[in-house]
C-alpha cells in the first residue's frame, strides 16, 4: 500500500487522508511523524493535549531516574509527613507508593475515600481524609483538621485532577477544572501553609496542557455563551497551577519552604475516563488494535517521578517556583509543539502570578498566607 506523507504546520492544523491509503503523518514544523491509525481519513485535527516525552532523564550525574523509586532509591524520608491528593490513583497512587517506601507517612485526601483505603491497603503509614476539592468548605475543614493534629507537613503534592468534556460548574458557578486544579489546592496550601515544616515543598501537578491557554482573565470561569473549549479549559487551569505555584514560593521562602510545579508527561490513567476512545485514538494517545499506549507515552511510575523529584531533590535548591518536566527544571518552549515539552512564557510571568494569587483570594475568601 502506498504511504502517503501528509505534512501540516503544528498538531492544531487540519489534516486529511487520501482514501484508501495508509497515512503518515508528519508535522512539518517539528518533524514528529505520528502513529498510522487514522482510520476514518481524518487525522489529528484537534491538539494533542498529553505528550510524547521521554522518561526521567538523569537527575544526578551518572544515574538514570526513569521512576519515582529510582528518584528515592537512595532518600531516606523516614519522619517526613506528606499529603498526597488525589494519592489513590494513577500518578498519585505511585507517588503514594513511593514516598511510602522511602519512609515517609502519607495522608491522602479522598473524593471516594472507600476507594482510596481499598487502592491503599497493602501500605504502611498511610491515611485516608474525605475531600471534595469543589467544595470549598470542605477543603477548610481538612486543612483545619490537618493543622488541628499538630504535626508539622513536609511535603504537600496536589495530584487530584479531572478531564472534564462538556463544562461543568460548581460551588459558585466555577468551571470545574479551574475549581479542582486551582482553587481547591489554592485554599488547602494556603490553609495548611501554618502547618508547613522548615523546608517544607509544595508541588502541583501542571501540565504541558498550559501550552493550551493563558489565563482567561475576562472570563475565567466560561460563562459567556460558547465560550467554553474542555482543552481550554484544561489548559488555563493547569496555567494556573504553574503561576500558582510561582507566587507561592515567593511566600514561603522567607521560612526556607518552596513550590514548584510539574508536567509528569503522557501517562494513560483513570484521568482521561471521560475522554472517548475514539477521540483518544483520534490524538494518537492509543495505538494498534489493543489500543495500547502510543510511543513515548509513561507508566503511571514513570509519570510519578518528576513530582516526587521535585518534591525532594537537593538540585531544586535557589530554584523555588521552577516548573519541571522529566526530573528536570524545563527549558523554554521553543514550538507551538506540545510534544516537545518546554514552558511557555506565560507560565513564568511573575506579576502574572501574583494577579492569579490575589483574585484567588478574592473568590474564595482565603487571606493572607502564613
Ligand atoms: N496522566 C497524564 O498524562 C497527565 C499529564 C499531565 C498532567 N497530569 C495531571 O496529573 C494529575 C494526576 O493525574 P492522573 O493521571 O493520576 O489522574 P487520575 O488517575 O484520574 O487521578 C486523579 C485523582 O484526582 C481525584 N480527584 C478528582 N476530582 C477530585 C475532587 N473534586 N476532589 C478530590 N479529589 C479529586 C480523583 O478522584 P476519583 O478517583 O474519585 O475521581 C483521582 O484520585 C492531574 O492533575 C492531571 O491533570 C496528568
Amino acid at each position: 500500500m502506498r504511504r502517503p506523507e501528509i505534512s501540516g504546520a503544528g498538531f492544531g492544523a487540519e489534516w486529511s487522508c487520501p482514501a484508501g491509503t495508509e497515512p503518515v503523518c508528519r508535522c512539518s514544523g517539528c518533524d514528529i511523524e505520528k502513529p498510522p491509525d487514522c482510520s476514518t481519513g481524518a487525522c489529528l485535527s484537534s491538539p494533542i493535549i498529553l505528550l510524547s516525552t521521554p522518561a526521567g532523564r538523569s537527575p544526578l550525574p551518572g544515574r538514570r531516574a526513569d521512576t519515582a523509586d529510582d528518584v528515592l532509591a537512595d532518600t531516606d524520608l523516614g519522619g517526613r509527613f506528606a499529603v498526597v491528593t488525589g494519592g489513590y490513583s494513577g500518578l498519585g497512587l505511585e507517588m503514594t507508593r513511593s514516598l511510602v517506601r522511602a519512609g515517609a507517612e502519607v495522608l491522602v485526601p479522598a473524593r471516594r475515600p472507600d476507594r482510596a483505603r481499598e487502592a491503599l491497603a497493602d501500605l504502611p503509614r498511610v491515611s485516608v481524609a474525605a475531600l471534595d476539592l469543589t467544595d470549598q468548605a470542605d477543603v477548610r475543614r481538612l486543612a483545619g483538621e490537618v493543622r488541628a493534629a499538630g504535626r508539622p507537613v513536609d511535603l504537600v503534592i496536589n495530584a487530584a485532577g479531572i478531564m472534564r468534556g462538556p463544562r461543568t460548574a460548581v460551588g459558585p458557578g466555577w468551571e470545574a477544572h479551574l475549581a479542582v486544579h486551582h482553587l481547591g489546592h489554592f485554599t488547602l496550601t494556603a490553609l495548611l501553609a501554618p502547618a508547613l515544616a522548615e523546608g517544607a515543598r509544595v508541588v502541583g501537578l501542571s501540565s504541558a496542557g498550559h501550552f493550551l491557554s493563558d489565563m482567561r482573565w475576562e472570563d475565567p470561569h466560561f460563562a459567556q455563551p460558547d465560550a467554553y473549549d474542555q482543552w481550554t479549559a484544561y489548559g488555563q487551569s493547569k496555567t494556573a497551577v504553574s503561576l500558582a505555584a510561582l507566587h507561592l514560593d515567593g511566600l514561603l521562602a522567607p521560612r526556607g519552604a518552596h513550590a514548584f510545579s510539574v508536567h509528569p508527561g503522557s501517562i494513560l490513567t483513570p484521568l482521561q475516563r471521560e475522554v472517548p476512545l475514539r477521540t483518544r485514538r483520534r490524538l494518537g494517545w492509543v495505538v494498534g488494535e489493543d489500543d495500547r499506549p502510543a510511543p513515548g507515552f509513561k507508566t503511571p511510575e514513570q509519570g510519578a517521578a518528576t513530582a516526587v523529584w521535585a518534591a525532594t531533590s537537593p538540585l531544586l535548591e535557589g530554584q523555588g517556583g521552577a516548573y519541571c518536566q522529566d526530573c528536570d527544571i524545563a527549558a523554554p518552549a521553543d514550538s507551538d509543539d506540545m510534544l516537545r515539552g518546554g514552558v511557555k512564557p506565560w507560565v513564568l510571568d511573575r506579576g502574572a502570578a501574583e494577579r492569579l494569587w490575589w483574585w484567588s483570594a478574592g473568590a474564595t475568601g482565603v487571606g493572607a498566607v502564613l
